[in-house]
Order: structure tokens, then sequence, then C-alpha cells
């Protein structure tokens, strides 16, 4: 997958291609990184990428001409990639939207600076506006990197085990389950005997059931939209059972 970044600070992204999962995705050419800044596109003596505001404020906004200038010639050299703005304005970034840009060959990411971009660059040049969230920070290199590596997540050969981003949280719908490693027995607190028997069955199982648990006591809401199975209905029936058990068990203490 080819990444075109159009951005102010290209040095931040050492952040992802020199660490862990993402860095050698980035090394082993899984994934490219190419940078414009709009700061090489700037014809002025100094160089300047921000500019007034029309009708006054507080804060600046991305220089029009050379912020242009950059994402066309990332378009002309990344033919058919569509352009993302990171904004707090876009879409919500979910899991089934990275799974669906992951696919994809190329895209150019745009992220902002000050107070952002001139609201006709967004008409004319920028496809889609994505946010990682209903808060606001101080540019789009972070969330262009935060979306990067969730892409990253589900490039062929990125992660050491293959199924591995099938399984994460979100990417059929529900949490994952609680996971444990040693000691079996930490501070008095026990792993749970269903993942110590050896039994693959009783281990699916398990998990199926912790994972709709998890989903059902922290984000109900994505149940709302599951379409559950048969099987996954009676786990999480048994689950909702015997977690009530517990708080009754846990309040007569
Ligand atoms: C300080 S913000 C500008 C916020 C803008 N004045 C507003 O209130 O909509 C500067 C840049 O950070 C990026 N940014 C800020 N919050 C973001 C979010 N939640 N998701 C994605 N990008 C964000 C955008 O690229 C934005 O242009």
């Amino acid at each position: 997958m080819q990444i075109g970044l159009v951005t102010l600070f290209p040095e931040m992204f050492a952040a992802i291609a020199e660490h862990g999962i993402s860095g050698r995705a980035i090394r082993s050419k899984l994934v490219s990184l190419d940078f414009w800044n709009p700061r090489d596109f700037s014809l002025d003596k100094h160089r300047t990428v921000d500019d007034k505001p029309f009708g006054g404020g507080p804060g600046m906004l991305m220089k029009t001409e050379p912020l242009v200038a950059s994402i066309q010639a990332a378009k002309s050299s990344l033919s058919n990639a569509k352009v993302t703005y990171l904004s707090p304005q876009g879409a919500t970034l979910t899991q089934h939207r990275v799974v669906e840009l992951a696919a994809k060959d190329s895209l150019i990411l745009v992220c902002g600076r000050y107070q952002g971009i001139d609201a006709r660059i967004l008409e004319t040049e920028i496809d889609e506006e994505i946010s990682l969230g209903d808060f606001v920070i101080s540019g789009g290199e972070i969330a262009a990197m935060a979306l990067i590596d969730a892409m990253i997540r589900f490039q062929p050969g990125a992660l050491g085990d293959k199924d591995s981003a099938q399984q994460d949280s979100f990417t059929a719908g529900l949490l994952h389950s609680p996971e444990y490693t040693r000691p079996q027995n930490f501070k008095g607190q026990e792993v749970p005997t269903e993942l110590l028997n050896g039994n693959h069955e009783v281990i699916r199982k398990w998990r199926v059931k912790q994972s709709l648990g998890a989903t059902w006591l922290k984000r109900p809401d994505l149940l709302e939209d599951a379409s559950l199975s048969l099987e996954q209905e009676k786990l999480l029936q048994e689950f909702k059972l015997e977690h009530e058990q517990e708080q009754i068990l846990g309040a007569n203490k």
C-alpha cells in the first residue's frame, strides 16, 4: 500500500516508521510513506505556510496555494489515490472503515495544522474527512498515524499471526475476550480454569462467551447492531446469568 502524506511535520512519522509492527511493515515495504510538505511549495522568501482567516478571529489557517500545490503533487504521483483530510469534523473512524481503506492500493492523507484549511479546498481537493473522535488535537499527523497503524494491521504479512487482526476488538463487531499470561496465580487471582485444560473447544466457547460478555458490559451499543448466531445468543444468556449470580454473591459477602 502506498500512502502519500501532506504534512508540515514529516519528521513526526518516525514514531510509526521506526517502531514496532508499523516500523517493520514500512521497513519491509509492505507499506510505503511518501511526504509532500506544503513548505516546499511555498514561493515567498519566508516559505510561509499560514495565513489569516477572512472575517478575523483567533488563529491562522493553512495557506491556500502551498497546500493545494502539495496535494496536487501527491495526486500526480499517486494517480488513483483518494484524498482524505484528517479533521474533527469528519466521520468518526471505525474498524469497519479501517478495513475498507486498508484494502486500497494507495491513499493520500492531508494533515491540517493551525485552525485547519480553507473551506474551498475541502470541495475541490478532498474526497473524505475522517475524525479520530469528538475532540480536537493540534494537527492531523497524530490522527493520520493512528489510521496508518490501524490499516497496517490488515496488510497481509504485517502481523506475526495472520488471524490476529481478525480477532481484534471491533473487527467482528464485538470486543475481544479477556486475556491472561503468566503467572497462573497473580497475587491470589487465578487464571480461569477453562484456559488451562488444553481443550480447544472449551477454550473457544469460553472466549466467545467472554467476548460477548465484555461487549455487553462495556459497549452494549455494539450488540444493538450485531446479528448473533444461536450459539452466541445462548452463551450471552449464560454470561448474563453468571454475572447476575456473581453480583448477588458479591453483595452478600
Ligand atoms: C486545531 S485543529 C483545527 C480544529 C478546527 N478549528 C475545528 O474546530 O474544527 C488542527 C488540525 O488538527 C487536525 N485534527 C484536530 N482534531 C482532530 C480529530 N479529532 N480528528 C482528526 N484530525 C483532527 C485537523 O487536521 C485539523 O485541521
